[in-house]
């Protein structure tokens, strides 16, 4: 059965449980401080199981494009190695929320994988629950019963908390879990020695496919469990896995999922893959990050020097590497495997193809630049094997190579290897972890957990009308930052907006029994509207008057709508490929970056100004539909962004229907008039192929105005004495300097 066809036969049939299907969200997450990738299919549904959110439906069913590489789940240093171990992979999940529980999603996997799919009983193994003393949990018997109903006993394992109870993060949804595991040897080596001992013993060819977890609990802050109010099913089995069981494989990597890109690279270096380890190795390691790069540039993660940013880098970096070091490519390759997977998941996952192009072009200019900083590296090395005392270089020099050059150990170790040298594995480490600690010390916050006040009450945005309103605590939690303490207030009505879409977060106050209570930042969490207090109110269950600050919203609105004004004279002025890669608003000005190949030349700068100057002067007025189902709107032809996870009904915001339509959640004009002025400030490039124009509207244009002619009444105050020239001259450059430094 060919990989599309499985993913399908997956998805009907959880449909034809009652289950709806829904889309993956997108790889890169925002709005959670606690994740940087999607690294398990619950993480969309993660506000259902706090309980922060209602399930629109309590069956759902999809295939999510994950990444694991980074906090807890973090599998990159194997892949490559084994046969099995992806940074991007697939999860197929189905989920229930508060409806059905144990005996429904054992018996459902257990039919979809034996009788659908046919893949035979005896080569499959469970594990359960067997308990645990410290969390003072008993072993699950209920899974460990509903099992029985399927599966012989003695197929049956019991495993520890290590391998049988799933948690997200530190804190947060958890549970005990049943996995289902495939045995995929010859005959003849399971008849030399049964699957049972090789289950969760890392053995290639004995895998788990499947866990279904029972989630039950939420970990606290301290590490103790609370009993969630209801309980769930979450589960998430690994498609490349499950397609090599189907397919009669034995490595994920001679599936028709990896095969093609396999062939191509395998091709292209003149080498087949099967005949030299070393060489597999790095096959395996390019197909595998090409994927994920791909995907998260596709989901608007462009390669940087920090944050997810500097992890997809450095993803890319190994897939170089390996390419340039087995398979002698000195020249970038990777760019050229991004249409065959643009083609190959147009169906399932039609971002890449969409953005095919651009993706390309960024892929191709890290590789470029990373080849360059290779040759470097390399010569760096020569020097320090030159300078070599002993014959071992130190930890210090291999950490060095590996933070500064991206040179994995491996290699360095192999380059030394081939001069007679070793290297200092241990030092290495010792570094590593000093830089893991000093990264640590550095994070930002520790949150505590949750404490409610008006418990169970709805939450409620009403800042597209209001900027002022009466709201109740719902909960509260308090985060210890670096330096500070705040404290995070969940309302039960708010008018402030929360940071998103690029606009920033409203500021205001709360404010009862004559105190007041600033708001220095609102921002989202998952999809909980969290304002944040420098001081807790005294009196937690007061009801308050919650006000926003009206002049900063304004400002934001102003600048907002300038950025739809700017996106649509983008697209006329330079074409339709100019999509929005980066975005912010704020009370001062606009920043927006896109992709486009080339510098916008200044003409083209004086046409955007104008257009959008002249779509002000029409005075065109807003056009907001609060919640429409997204097929309408796309069909209205509104523009979306990759990588935003868009539910069901969508906000589309329109300033004239054949000039400005997006999907949006921020707030607006009345009518475009009220921007006053555009004016662009400056034009970049932020990476390849991704350019930004910052500019501002009326408020500060006009403050840029007047300053100009203060400017100009003082050089002539000056120039009335010819002496003064050289004074003159200097005070304004460093006024301008001044200038241009604030922006
Ligand atoms: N959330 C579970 C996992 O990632 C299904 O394994």
């Amino acid at each position: 059965m060919k990989s599309a066809e499985i993913r399908k036969k997956f998805l009907e049939f959880f449909e034809s449980k009652q289950h709806k299907i829904v889309p993956s969200a997108p790889m890169v997450v925002k709005d959670d401080p606690t994740l940087m990738f999607t690294n398990a299919g619950m993480n969309q549904f993660k506000d259902i199981f706090l309980g922060n959110k209602e399930a629109k439906a309590p069956r759902v069913a999809d295939t999510q494009k994950c990444l694991r590489v980074s906090g807890k789940h973090n599998d990159l240093e194997e892949v490559g190695m084994d046969t099995y171990h992806h940074t991007m992979f697939e999860m197929l999940g189905n989920w229930s929320f508060g409806d059905y529980f144990k005996k429904e999603a054992i018996a459902w996997a257990w039919e979809l994988l034996t009788d659908v799919y046919q893949l035979p009983k005896d080569r499959l193994y469970v594990t359960v629950f067997e308990g645990d003393a410290g969390d003072g949990l008993e072993a699950d018997k209920e899974a460990l019963d509903f099992w029985k109903e399927w599966i012989d006993e003695d197929r049956i394992i019991l495993a520890s908390k290590k391998d049988n109870f799933w948690e997200m993060g530190d804190q947060g949804p958890c549970g005990p879990c049943s996995e289902i595991h495939i045995d995929l040897r010859s005959e003849e080596e399971i008849a030399k020695e049964g699957g049972k001992g090789l289950v969760n013993e890392d053995h290639p060819q004995v895998v788990e496919i499947w866990n279904l977890v029972f989630i039950q609990f939420n970990r606290k802050a301290d590490g103790s469990l609370e009993s969630l109010p209801a309980t769930h099913i979450d589960t998430g089995m690994g498609f490349e896995r499950l397609c090599m069981a189907m397919q009669g494989k034995q490595s994920n990597y001679d599936t028709d999922v990896f095969q093609p890109l396999i062939t191509s690279i395998a091709e292209k270096a003149g080498v087949k893959y099967g005949d030299d380890e070393k060489v597999d190795i790095a096959l395996r390691v390019i197909a595998d990050h090409s994927r994920a790069i791909s995907f998260a540039i596709a989901d608007g993660q462009l390669p940087s020097n920090n944050g997810a940013g500097y992890v997809i880098r450095r993803i890319l970096r190994r897939a170089v590497r390996y390419g340039y070091t087995f398979l002698k490519f000195e020249k970038p390759f990777i760019k050229d495997l991004v249409a065959l997977l643009a083609e190959q998941f147009a169906e399932v996952f039609p971002e890449a193809k969409a953005q095919q192009d651009f993706i390309t072009k960024v892929v191709e200019e890290e590789e470029n630049a990373f080849l360059k900083t290779l040759t470097t590296g390399i010569a760096r090395l020569e020097a320090i094997q030159k300078d070599l005392k002993g014959d071992t270089i130190s930890g210090k020099q291999v950490f060095e190579l590996y933070d500064t050059f991206g040179f994995p150990v491996d290699l360095t170790a192999l380059i030394a290897r081939e001069n007679g040298l070793s290297i200092d594995e241990k030092g290495f480490e010792q570094e590593m972890s000093a830089q893991k600690e000093r990264s640590r010390a550095a994070q930002t916050s520790e949150a505590g957990d949750w404490i409610s006040v008006h418990g169970g009450e709805e939450v409620t945005f009403v800042g597209y009308d209001e900027l002022e309103s009466s709201a109740q605590i719902v909960k509260y939690r308090e985060v210890k930052e670096k330096k500070k303490t705040v404290y995070q207030v969940v309302l039960n009505r708010t008018p402030f907006y929360p940071e998103g879409g690029g606009q920033v977060g409203d500021t205001g106050y709360l404010e009862a029994n004559g105190e007041k209570y600033s708001v220095v930042d609102t921002k989202k969490e998952n999809d909980l509207i969290i304002h944040f207090l420098a001081k807790l109110p005294a009196d937690l269950e007061a009801t308050f008057k919650a006000v926003v600050s009206g002049k900063k919203r304004q400002l934001s609105a102003n600048n907002h709508t300038a950025t739809h004004l700017l996106q649509a004279a983008l697209r006329e002025v330079l074409g339709d490929h100019c999509a929005q890669k980066g975005s912010l608003v704020n009370d001062k000005l606009l920043r927006f970056d896109f992709s486009h190949f080339s510098k916008v030349t200044e003409e083209e700068i004086a046409q955007l100004e104008k257009l959008v100057n002249e779509k002000i002067r029409q005075n065109i007025p807003l056009e907001e539909r609060r919640s429409i189902p997204i097929k309408e709107a796309m069909d209205a032809g509104a523009t979306a962004l990759f990588g935003e996870k868009y539910g069901e009904n969508v906000r589309m915001i329109t300033f004239d229907p054949n000039y400005s339509r997006e999907l949006c959640g921020g707030t607006h004009v009345k009518a475009t008039g009220e921007i006053g002025l555009f004016k662009i400030t400056s034009e970049s490039s932020v990476a390849a192929g991704v350019r930004r124009i910052e500019a501002v509207t009326a408020d500060v244009a006009e403050a840029m105005v007047t300053k100009n002619e203060e400017l100009i009444a003082q050089l002539n105050e000056l120039l009335k004495n010819p002496k003064d020239i050289a004074k003159a001259v200097g005070q304004l450059l460093e006024e301008r300097n001044k200038l241009t430094k604030q922006g």
